[in-house]
């Protein structure tokens, strides 16, 4: 399932996104902040652990989540600023990093880098600001399946509607919370209207 966030505070944070007067770090802080609201989202049903902890009334237990069995994951580059940003929230979950490049004449996607923590039987949580053609996140996802995990849940901040019904329709178990999902895509494959690119936008490298 696709569940698009409606909040007017989340609309209110992509149109400072899709602001070119919006800087790197103002870019960066605002994806962070998006990416709490998802979170927020997508753990709404998470069941709770009991925690034993010391209070001031002496040793008790209490409800938490269990992050120990988390993952969060991104693909490089774009997504480190959400990951920082979910990691924060939960601190004790691992985090996971993978680069896939998609060769420009062949059109392959090929993993070049892979620092996925044991997945197996855990919850993933796979952020990356953009969905566009929905390529990447079908790499990432397919990836991450082989490590056998529980399940995966995809953040995304901005996407367009062709690569949301590509992925759910190969990879209905995949739940997907997203900030905005914008009108179309381009022939060139950018989403529009967009924000640009999420990775030059970040760290000040227009192409
Ligand atoms: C962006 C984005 C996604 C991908 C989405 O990364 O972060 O990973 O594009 O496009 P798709 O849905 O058509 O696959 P990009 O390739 O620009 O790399 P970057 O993060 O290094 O900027």
């Amino acid at each position: 399932m696709v569940y698009e966030l409606s909040n007017p505070l989340t609309k209110t944070l992509i149109t400072h996104l899709r602001d070119q007067k919006s800087d790197a770090i103002r870019f960066r802080h605002t994806i962070a902040e998006l990416t709490k609201q998802l979170v927020y989202e997508a753990l709404k049903e998470f069941s709770l652990i009991q925690k034993s902890i010391k209070t001031w009334q002496g040793e008790q237990s209490f409800g938490a989540i269990d992050e120990k069995n988390i993952v969060v994951a991104t693909v490089l580059r774009a997504g480190m600023p959400m990951l920082g940003s979910a990691i924060e929230l939960l601190p004790d979950a691992a985090a996971g990093f993978l680069a896939i490049k998609r060769d420009e004449t062949t059109h392959k996607s090929v993993l070049y880098y892979d620092r996925l923590p044991e997945c197996r039987d855990k919850t993933i949580l796979l952020v990356d600001p953009m969905v566009a053609t929905g390529g990447s996140i079908c790499d990432a996802i397919e990836l991450i399946k082989s490590r056998n995990p529980k399940k995966i849940v995809a953040l995304n901040i901005i996407g367009s509607p062709e690569g949301l019904e590509r992925v759910s329709k190969r990879y209905s178990d995949v739940d997907i919370y997203i900030a905005q999902i914008d009108e179309r895509l381009n022939s060139d494959m950018f989403i529009i209207p967009g924000l640009g690119d999420a990775g030059d936008r970040s760290y000040n490298t227009p192409e």
